[in-house]
């Protein structure tokens, strides 16, 4: 495998996106041969199983459903797209990968981490990111970047039932990354995101640069 797997994780609104797209293209002014792509989703068949996923309409899925529809929306990107590029020596971005199902589905939704972690090893074939950046902000400002994006005029600081509920969960869910990262130091690096876009693009670029350097000694 010659090529390098680089995921970014973190809750909507952390600002994976954004970053990925901004070390996307310091990558390609070197001239690295970049894959940009995204979980759920990434391939035709599992942006179906995205499109099942995330439908308002199917209200009455269950999380055994959930658990195992990420999991083959993730095997069929992994097989069909991700290990192809990484045998040609591609650099893959990848906007969430297994972080993200165990942060929601374990730490969120309460579904077994050993159980959600071996599926999602099936799923993958046990191909895990050499690098993962971990997006870290207060859910606070995720969820108020959130608004934002979605064109929201002001965001309340007051929160309603629901959006409580939301805080509660979404915060189980930081706790969740917070551990994931505790517990896979030699992958993770935990980036504080609650700053200047281009502060924190610095950060991981400077990350980045060196974990290329290593790999081209190896
Ligand atoms: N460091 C930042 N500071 C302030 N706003 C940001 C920052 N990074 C991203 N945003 C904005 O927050 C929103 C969510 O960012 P996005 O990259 O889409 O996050 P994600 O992909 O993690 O959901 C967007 O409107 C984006 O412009
Ligand atoms: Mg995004």
């Amino acid at each position: 495998m010659n090529g390098i797997f680089i995921t970014f994780e973190g809750p909507d609104g952390s600002g994976k996106t954004t970053q990925l797209k901004k070390i996307a293209q310091e990558l390609q002014k070197l001239g690295h041969d970049v894959l940009v792509t995204r979980e759920p989703g990434g391939t035709a068949i599992s942006d179906k199983i995205r499109s099942i996923i995330l439908d308002p309409v199917n209200g009455e899925m269950v999380d055994q459903a959930e658990v195992l529809l990420y999991a083959a929306s993730r095997a069929q990107h992994v097989h069909e797209r991700i290990l192809p590029a990484l045998k040609a020596g591609r650099i893959v971005l990848c906007d969430r990968f297994i972080d993200a199902s165990v942060a929601y589905q374990s730490y969120g939704l309460g579904v077994d981490i050993e159980m959600v972690k071996n599926i999602s090893k099936y799923a993958s074939s046990g191909l895990q990111a050499t690098r993962t950046y971990m997006m870290d902000v207060p859910v606070e400002v995720s969820l108020e970047r959130l608004n934002q994006r979605a064109g929201a005029t002001e965001f309340t600081q007051q929160l309603d039932r629901i959006e409580q509920k939301n805080v509660e969960y979404h915060s189980r869910v930081r706790a969740g990354f917070h551990q994931i990262a505790a517990d896979h130091p030699e992958r993770v690096i935990m980036i504080d995101a609650n700053r200047d876009v281009e502060r924190i693009a610095a950060d991981i670029w400077q990350d980045c640069k060196q974990l290329l350097e290593e790999h081209i000694s190896v």
